[in-house]
């Protein structure tokens, strides 16, 4: 664990996970491009560590307030702690959440690895109910793709109550808006890919913890299952961090604003921003969060090719799937065949990223007028 917990997280984002000052010495961890290492020391071999990824894992662990290690991508992340658990374990989480994570529960369930209860992470007396007999509940929260907010703070406190280990993807929130293991959870997931890197040229995944043991498991679980990141990522994924204050707060206003303004555009049904004063949502995320967020997810009045049409006419923001970027991107999320069918076929998911503005809502007006 980092002990730089005391500063704030924009200075944290800027200063953890450098190398100690002294003459000469580099402000930033070179890229360590090393499979092996002489014998002696703490590493050993190039799938156990690398100096470039502590620095990466030094300044998450800072974020997040625990200890951190990162995998070769979020999934990769994921996938690591449902392995630890015991053959038959019961996982509790969201049926409509991240569509990779439920997928992937679902496969280990039909493979007979794991017993999974699917329910509404919004709804806490659903996940009360579900609790008793579970071993983890994995929560999100806000949710991919339709931005619901689940209780963490009522549903981390029920659950280690219970005795049963607590996940918390943090991706969209990230953690200037909550950070779920001072809560209580046991683990903190990231999709580095995302906010963290921030700019759509890596792919890579965290788990932090505040408990050894766990860390030990989650360790051994990267060492043999060889989901490691490559140091130039990590590099890459460290260097973006150093902006991931400045970037969020940027696409967190931008997004409050576009939020605002398509929940009153004609040809707009629906907006789930749960920063919006009337969004089902708000109290509760007021409560607890320090922000919304930068994800903004609407429905367009029409059907699947209007939305369509909408996310192909735009000439900033780009049509295609991820998050977190500079960059805004739109999708229509049911284009993939893998999402929960409880999302809208006409629900358009948006990424908003750090342009300005008046030129990102002129891109979008024009969107929906060309549909
Ligand atoms: C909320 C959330 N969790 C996890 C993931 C998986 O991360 P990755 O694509 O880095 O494997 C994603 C990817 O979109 C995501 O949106």
């Amino acid at each position: 664990m980092s002990n730089e917990k005391k500063l704030h997280p924009e200075s944290i984002a800027v200063s953890a996970g450098r190398p100690a000052p002294s003459p000469d010495a580099p402000v930033n961890f070179p890229i360590e491009l090393s499979a092996t290492f002489v014998v002696g020391g703490p590493i050993g071999y190039g799938r156990y560590g690398n100096q470039t990824w502590h620095a990466l894992e030094d300044a998450i662990g800072a974020l997040e307030q625990g200890s951190t290690l990162v995998f070769s991508s979020g999934m990769a992340a994921i996938n690591s702690v449902f392995s630890i658990l015991p053959a038959g374990s019961v996982v509790t989480t969201s049926h409509q959440g991240y569509n990779g994570t439920m997928n992937l529960l679902k496969s280990m369930q039909e493979g007979g690895h794991l017993e999974v209860r699917f329910v509404d992470v919004a709804n806490t007396q659903e996940v009360l109910d579900a609790l008793p007999g579970t071993h983890l509940l994995w929560l999100e929260s806000p949710t991919n793709p339709t931005l619901t907010i689940a209780d963490l703070p009522s549903l981390i406190s029920a659950a280690k109550k219970l005795g049963c280990l607590v996940a918390v993807d943090n991706t969209f929130a990230t953690p200037l808006n909550q950070q779920p293991l001072l809560m209580g959870a046991d683990f903190v997931m990231h999709s580095v890919t995302k906010y963290l890197a921030g700019h759509s040229d890596v792919l890579m995944g965290s788990i932090s913890t505040q408990n050894p043991a766990l860390l030990e498991k989650i360790s051994t679980a990267r060492k043999l299952g060889g989901a490691i990141a490559g140091p130039f990522e990590a590099w890459l994924a460290l260097r973006g961090l150093r902006t991931f204050a400045l970037r969020f707060e940027k696409a967190q206003s931008n997004a409050m604003a576009l939020a605002t303004r398509l929940s009153v555009h004609p040809k707009v049904s629906i907006v789930h921003y749960p920063g919006l004063a009337n969004d089902p949502h708000h109290l509760r995320a007021k409560s607890f969060m320090n922000g919304y967020g930068a994800m903004v997810s609407f429905l367009v009045h029409g059907d699947a090719a209007t939305a369509d049409k909408v996310c192909a006419s735009s000439t900033l923001i780009t049509q295609a799937t991820s998050l977190g970027g500079v960059e805004s991107l739109w999708e229509r999320r049911r284009r993939w065949a893998g999402e929960s069918v409880s999302v809208p076929e006409n629900l358009i998911r948006l990424s908003v990223g750090c342009e300005n503005i008046e030129d990102l809502w002129t891109d979008i007006q024009s969107a929906l007028m060309k549909a």
